[in-house]
């Protein structure tokens, strides 16, 4: 099939690489010409595992090209993809002004008797398709035009595998026309479709996200009490998970969510709820519990430091997950910068996400930066990890220690077994865990 993507950013691209992997002709637009320019010569500007491979591969097997014209996507292509950014506004409520932008350049570029299905596939407020279908209808008077409501699923770090071999495809749509033709696109994913009504599928999307920021809050909640009962939370996540209705993903407990998805999405549902008139409270509660996380690990530090002033502090992650350079909203940050703020001396290391946190201004220029994490260790009087990458898990531990002037670590991610860290002679602390008898 022929399909347009309007918005080479992250999810935009990995869907048009994908749709292009499974046999797809794909155009992908994007106003920035720098970005278009970039792609068309072959250089990816986000790191994502498989990603390069796949769009150079269909770069190459003529199925993936870009431009920067709107008209040329939508003129050749049967299904139109708006996957443009919804940054949160201040009050948390979405701006949509690209979504508004691009549904009036898709109705300028439609033509009269060319039947077109507009997908949109960013992540919106329940009732965003009525929206796009009315101005596109207001734009065009002409235009043959059905809206579906195509949400994402996928995770930075692994969205390629994610979108190869997704778990479901839901889409919404108010026609059969467009519910066949999206059900040719996503045939060769071999995934189990559902279909919905536009309303229901646009909810799915933040219900899904609120339902997983939803469960790490619990976790997270639930770490407090068993750092105040002497419980271990991993083995009560253990526990409940290998229960099928409960199921054990998204119970690890640490220092919070962040990333570009769950604080916006959480802030986002529970201004469509206000809107629609119906607060949301339990989800105000779990953005509550997730700020708090944070904050009982930095009194942990106090407590372990007294001081943080003037100490010197490696932090090993910046990510706001592993696999990924997202810097953005990442946990790792925040703590980063409350660190500094009470004086103390930063190193940081991270596999992919040092050169945008650096390039985004997101930490301040006296926090130094290491090549290597035993490099960020050089006299530190304290370890974090704030981000779990698997490259931690290679670094002699000794090695660790000798670095170190104090061999003292607060690992923000349960990524250590506290007893192997007892016995190297490390004071270890971690989130909802006893310390090693
Ligand atoms: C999330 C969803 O998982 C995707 O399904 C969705 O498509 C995506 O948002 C989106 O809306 O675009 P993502 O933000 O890439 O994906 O990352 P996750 O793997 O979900 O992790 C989010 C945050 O939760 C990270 O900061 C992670 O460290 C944290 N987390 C995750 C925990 O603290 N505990 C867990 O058990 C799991």
């Amino acid at each position: 099939m022929e399909l347009c993507i309007i918005g080479s950013g992250y999810v935009g691209l990995v869907t048009g690489a994908c749709f292009a992997e499974v046999g797809h002709h794909v155009i992908c637009v994007d106003n920035d010409q720098r970005k278009v320019d970039m792609l068309r010569a072959g250089k990816i500007p986000i790191y994502e595992p498989g990603l390069e491979e796949l769009v150079h591969r269909n770069v190459s097997a003529k199925r993936l090209r870009f431009t920067t014209s709107t008209q040329e996507g939508v003129d050749g292509s049967q299904v139109i993809f708006i996957a443009v950014p919804t940054p949160p506004q201040p009050d948390g409520s979405v701006d949509m002004t690209y979504i508004e932008k691009v549904a009036r350049e898709i109705a300028a570029a439609l033509k009269p008797g060319a039947y077109r299905v507009v997908v949109d596939k960013s992540t919106v407020p329940v009732k965003t398709g009525d929206r796009v279908q009315a101005t596109i209808q207001r734009y065009n008077k002409e235009a043959e035009f059905d809206v579906v409501s195509n949400p994402e699923f996928l995770r930075e770090g692994c969205a390629v595998p994610d979108l190869m071999k997704p778990d479901r495809i839901v889409f919404g749509a108010n026609s059969d026309r467009a519910a066949d033709l999206m059900k040719r696109v996503y045939e060769p994913f071999k995934a189990p479709i559902f279909v919905t009504d536009i309303a229901s599928a646009e909810l799915i999307k933040h219900a899904a996200n609120s339902f997983l920021s939803l469960k790490i809050s619990y976790i997270n909640a639930l770490s407090a009490i068993c750092e105040a009962s002497g419980a271990d939370v991993e083995l009560v996540a253990d526990g409940i998970g290998m229960d099928k209705r409960i199921g054990r993903h998204f119970l690890n407990a640490g220092l919070g969510y962040g990333g570009s998805c769950f604080p916006k999405d959480v802030k986002a549902f529970i201004a469509i709820a206000e809107e629609l008139g119906v607060p949301f409270h339990l989800m105000k509660e779990v953005e509550r519990i997730n700020a708090a996380q944070l904050e009982r690990f930095l009194r942990k530090m106090r407590d372990g430091l007294w001081v943080l002033k003037d100490k010197h502090i490696a932090v090993w992650g910046l990510a706001f997950k592993p696999d990924t350079d997202d810097v953005r909203n990442s946990v790792a940050i925040e703590l980063i910068n409350q660190l500094v703020k009470e004086g103390a001396h930063v190193t940081a290391y991270d596999p992919k996400g040092m050169e945008k946190a650096r390039e985004w201004k997101l930490i301040p220029d006296s926090v130094k930066l290491a090549d290597s994490p035993l490099e960020a260790l050089n006299g530190a009087e304290a370890l974090v990890l704030a981000t779990e990458w698997k490259e931690f898990a290679n670094v002699d531990l000794d090695e660790v220690k000798k670095k170190m002037h104090t061999a003292l670590v607060f690992d923000g991610r349960n990524f250590f077994n506290p007893k192997t860290m007892k016995e190297l002679g490390f004071i270890y602390y971690s989130v909802g865990r006893p310390p090693a008898r």
